[in-house]
């Protein structure tokens, strides 16, 4: 009965958007492939309004590669070429696993969401987490920075009391936008609707890892009336995050 009074996102919904977390960085990590790719997607979302995009490759020891130095260097070769094919302004952060190699990065220097430096994307992996994670994200707040936790809708492991929980630390919530329309399993499309809906969430991305499933899934979003407000405050602290 809900459902009925949903609708789908409109046309210009994200014109003028920035999207804060996605792997459109070729070639580093379970994300886009090619730099060809990436700039299909890039034309793609240009012709949807949006304005930039916050390049977020994983840093995890699945991909202990990814360090500061050598992801600097593939985003600026990345830009460059980008450029040449679209007006998105590019940005580089990353999304930092909470496993053994996350205080090797906190040593090195975060890449942040924001210019200020302060905003770190982190995640846990969706099963488990590791025993000190949540010590590493204290670490790092006495450190001054700002955890944002990813896509918290995708934890499985995590209650309604863990969100509070989060919350009450005042850990940031980015909403993994694709989580609405279930992309990830029926499970985070009921708690990303009922976070949403209860303005739990600060940001919102699209984690993208490639064009299809954006496609495929970006479709089928239907917000009420509360949630598409709510999606517009997201927006807006997007904007506010990276100008
Ligand atoms: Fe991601």
């Amino acid at each position: 009965m809900i459902g009925l009074f949903r609708t789908k996102l409109s046309h210009d919904f994200f014109h003028g958007a920035c999207d804060v977390h996605c792997h459109l960085l070729p070639g580093v990590d379970d994300g886009f492939k090619t730099v060809e790719a990436s700039v299909e997607a890039l034309r793609l979302l240009e012709d949807h309004g949006i304005e930039r995009m916050v390049l977020t490759p994983h840093f995890m020891k699945e991909y202990a590669e990814n360090d500061r130095e050598s992801i600097l260097a593939k985003f600026e070769a990345f830009k460059a070429e980008a450029e040449k094919a679209c007006k998105i302004e590019l940005r580089l952060a990353a999304e930092y696993m909470l496993d053994v190699g996350f205080r090797k990065h906190f040593k090195q220097g975060f890449l942040t969401l924001d210019k200020g430096g302060r905003n770190v994307l982190c995640e846990t992996s969706y099963m488990m987490y590791e025993h000190d994670a949540f010590e590493m994200l204290y670490e790092i707040m006495l450190e001054g920075y700002q955890p944002v936790i990813a896509h918290p809708e995708r934890y499985v492991y995590a209650s309604q009391k863990d969100y509070q929980n989060w919350k009450d630390k005042d850990y940031l919530f980015q909403l993994n936008l694709l989580s609405l329309a279930g992309a990830y399993g029926g499970e985070a499309v009921a708690k990303a609707h009922y976070m949403l809906e209860k303005g739990m969430y600060d940001f919102v991305g699209s984690d993208m890892h490639n064009l299809d499933n954006y496609k495929r899934f970006m479709p089928r979003i239907k917000l009420g009336r509360k949630a598409l407000d709510q999606l517009g405050i997201l927006l807006e602290n997007n904007r506010k995050l990276v100008s």
